[in-house]
């Protein structure tokens, strides 16, 4: 069977670094080692299950993509397009809904962090969300899903609702997709909470490094992230009970390739004071590459759809046939 990698990201405001490190870098990775035939989408109908500016949804499609491509997406060897392009996958998910517990769709925490004390007033759209994400994977029965920690949940979903059709409808037709989730940068944490994740929609921007940061802001928010008065210790497992202090030195790893105990063996006995300067020396040679890039490829926007368009194209003649045999599968009148 091809082994084919699927994944997406949502364009509601820009990529940060937990973004990046968790799910982008991976994916770049995964491209280019050629073991497997890679799609990835930005995923423009989960955009729209929380408010969101119908006049920006365009432009961040683009910005999304470009930022794909920045980090290293190559969209001849990917096929890189907006989910909203390739039908199949709001027809999928209906059908899929109809197997899919409500039980289940309760206890996804993304839902229960989105929809907040007020569940009652959550749209369908953000209760069915894990369902939508699953017909994405499905439709090109795809085997492997690069992505952070915090998709595990929907993933682990992704594989009951793959064990319930196959049983209903046809063993093995769909394969069971796994996650695929790196050690180190699979969670990063707030600049001033760790223990809350960085997140796209957290209030505050000096919670998160964004993509299109430049030099002086990310030294900002790097001077200002929350730590301790200790120094560094010895053994990363010494930073368990600070996590402020272990996220930094998580991100300081995962931007070097590097794993805690080796950042940790550079800098034990250091302050914060000696530490954040080195932090934000190898955040702004990581990332400034790559909003430079950006901001290029958003200078010629006729270009970027052009390439949306033709991974449309490419999507689609994958998705198409499973469609059909699906609703053949299920018996529809055809
Ligand atoms: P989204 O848009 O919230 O996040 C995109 C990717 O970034 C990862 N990520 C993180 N990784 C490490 N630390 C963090 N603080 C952090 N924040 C986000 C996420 O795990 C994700 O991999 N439901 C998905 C989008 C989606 C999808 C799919 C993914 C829709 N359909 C199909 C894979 C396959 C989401 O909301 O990602």
């Amino acid at each position: 069977m091809t082994k084919r990698i699927l994944s997406g990201m949502q364009p509601t405001n820009q990529l940060h670094l937990g973004n990046y490190l968790g799910a982008l870098r991976n994916w770049v990775k995964l491209q280019d080692q050629g073991d497997f035939e890679t799609l990835f989408c930005v995923v423009d109908l989960h955009a729209i299950t929380t408010p969101y500016d119908k006049d920006k949804l365009k432009q961040s499609t683009r910005e999304i993509a470009a930022a794909y491509i920045a980090a290293g997406v190559d969209p001849e060897k990917s096929v890189l397009f907006a989910q909203s392009s390739v039908p199949a996958h709001s027809q999928l998910m209906w059908l899929l809904a109809t197997m899919t517990q409500m039980g289940k769709l309760s206890r996804m925490t993304q839902f229960k962090d989105k929809a907040g004390k007020n569940k009652e007033k959550a749209g369908l759209g953000l209760y069915s969300y894990p369902v939508l994400m699953a017909a994405d994977i499905l439709i090109y029965k795809a085997t492997h899903v690069p992505v952070g920690d915090d998709q595990r949940q929907h993933l682990e979903l992704a594989r009951e609702i793959v064990g319930t059709f196959n049983h209903r409808y046809g063993e093995n037709y769909f394969p069971e997709p796994e996650s695929v989730v790196l050690a180190e940068g699979a969670r990063i944490m707030s600049l001033r909470d760790g223990a809350e994740k960085m997140s796209k929609s957290a209030q505050s921007d000096m919670t998160r490094i964004n993509l299109t940061d430049d030099a002086d802001l990310i030294a900002k928010k790097i001077k200002k992230a929350k730590t301790d008065a200790e120094v560094l210790p010895e053994k990363f497992a010494d930073l368990d009970t600070r996590l402020e202090a272990k996220n930094l030195v998580t991100i300081y790893g995962a931007l070097t390739d590097k794993t805690g105990d080796e950042v940790l063996s550079m800098f034990a006995g250091k302050t914060f004071s000696e530490f954040k300067p080195a932090l934000v020396d190898v955040a702004v040679d990581h990332l400034s590459p790559i909003s430079l890039r950006m901001n290029e490829l958003l200078s010629d926007t006729d270009q970027i759809d052009a390439y949306l368009r033709r991974g449309a194209e490419r999507a689609n003649a994958i998705a198409q046939p499973h469609i059909d045999e699906v609703m053949n599968m299920m018996g529809f009148w055809r």
